[in-house]
């Protein structure tokens, strides 16, 4: 049976955009997929600190040197790829921030871009044979030919290190324009209807 990893990466709860596209892309699939898993990683719920050197020396030393504290570091990021290797469809929920990826977002691919667990010394792939569809929720509209397009620094990277370990077949949605519900032009409902046929086209 499938399973779906749904990854949330918005701090804004109900307010959140890409929330509220990846909860519909989650009824979507499992509608599609049935008898299928879904499995939800928020990284607001999840611990996340940064690279360390305790974590260095649990990522690149063998087990039986481990300390007990670089055993506690590296166990945060073994279970993250563990579940991300388990998993057939990912689908990644975001706020673009500054142009590129929220840091939350980047402390959780730190933990999952792995030597020899995700990735091999001559750089292969290890996470391959999934999908991976990615929504992002910017205030901005930088589909192709906008006038901001090329400032969009956010799917180009996710593309590039999710290819890295072995992700490939990758989708993205650019959800653009959500300054207009923060500016009371558009109400979060129209908004989504806007990019739900993409959603919805993502998730089959
Ligand atoms: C710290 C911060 C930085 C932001 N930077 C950008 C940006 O560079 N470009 C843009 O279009 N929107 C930017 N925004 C707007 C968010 O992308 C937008 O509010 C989006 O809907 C957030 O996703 P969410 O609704 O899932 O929380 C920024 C918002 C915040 C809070």
């Amino acid at each position: 049976m499938p399973t779906l990893l749904k990854i949330d990466a918005s701090p804004r709860g109900d307010y959140s955009v890409s929330r509220s596209f990846t909860a519909l892309f989650s009824e979507e699939w499992t509608k599609n997929h049935s008898g299928g898993t879904v499995v939800e990683r928020d990284l607001f719920k999840t611990e996340l600190p940064f690279v360390d050197v305790p974590w260095l020396m649990g990522a690149y030393t063998p087990a039986e040197q481990h300390s007990e504290e670089s055993k506690k570091a590296i166990a945060i990021s073994n279970a993250l790829v563990d579940e991300l290797l388990a998993v057939d469809h990912i689908v990644l929920g975001t706020p673009m921030y500054n142009f590129s990826l929220p840091a939350v977002l980047k402390a959780y691919i730190d933990h999952i871009v792995r030597l020899g667990r995700t990735f091999t010394s001559s750089y292969e792939g290890l996470a391959k044979g999934k999908k991976l569809t990615i929504i992002i929720a910017s205030g901005g509209v930088y589909t192709p030919g906008a006038q901001a397009e090329s400032y969009n620094a956010e799917s180009s990277y996710l593309k590039q290190i999710f290819g890295f370990i072995g992700i490939t077949d990758v989708s993205i949605v650019l959800a653009g324009g959500t300054s207009a519900i923060d500016q009371g032009t558009k109400t979060k409902d129209v908004l989504v209807a806007e990019f739900k046929p993409a959603v919805v086209e993502a998730a089959k």
